[in-house]
């Protein structure tokens, strides 16, 4: 059997943060799917296409594209998990505080759907701090992003946050 995990987040925007799970991802798994939640509660910065979109250039950025799979979803992520086929949850504990809000996402998710596995992955300790909303706001004051993120995400943050602050 195909060992597929669903690596899930909302990624506004991708940081090398999540690039460097990704990369231990696929060291273990068959097959990787990028899982993207539309997440409205967060009311992310970016739209769904857009993220997407980013998640995909980072990926040829680091010659990762080939073996990785770029999905979006709207619905509980064991259902997403589940018409993929996948058998792993993957995510990213950077410091030991994310664990508390982890072991209850995998707590919840094993009782909607015991057959799923979540699997953690601890990121490169220069990543130990990132975070997609810290990337956020260096962008929106002008700050340096380059060692945080891909060039075109770079260049997609410098866009919106001109836009943004041209409309106001
Ligand atoms: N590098 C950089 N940042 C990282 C990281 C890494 N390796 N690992 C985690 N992070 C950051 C993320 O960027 C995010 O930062 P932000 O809050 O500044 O945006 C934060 O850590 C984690 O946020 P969190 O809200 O826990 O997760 P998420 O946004 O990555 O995704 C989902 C959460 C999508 C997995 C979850 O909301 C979900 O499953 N939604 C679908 C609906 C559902 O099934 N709900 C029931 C779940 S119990």
């Amino acid at each position: 059997m195909i060992k597929k995990a669903i690596y899930p987040g909302t990624f506004d925007p991708v940081t090398l943060g999540h690039l460097d799970i990704v990369k231990r991802g696929i060291e273990i798994f068959q097959e990787l799917i990028i899982g993207i939640a539309e997440n409205p509660k967060k009311k992310p910065l970016f739209s769904l296409e857009e993220r997407k979109e980013m998640f995909e250039e980072s990926l040829k950025e680091m010659g990762l594209y080939s073996k990785v799979k770029v999905k979006t979803f709207n619905s509980l992520l064991v259902e997403f998990a589940k018409e993929e086929g996948a058998v792993a949850i993957l995510r990213g504990i950077r410091i030991i505080s994310d664990m508390d809000h982890e072991f209850t996402m995998a707590s919840i998710n094993r009782k909607l759907y015991p057959e799923i596995e979540t699997v953690f992955l601890m990121p490169s300790d220069e990543y130990a701090y990132l975070s997609s909303s810290v990337v956020r706001e260096i962008a929106f004051y002008g700050g340096d992003v380059s060692q945080f993120v891909t060039e075109f995400v770079e260049r997609k943050l410098k866009e919106k946050i001109a836009r943004i602050k041209g409309a106001v």
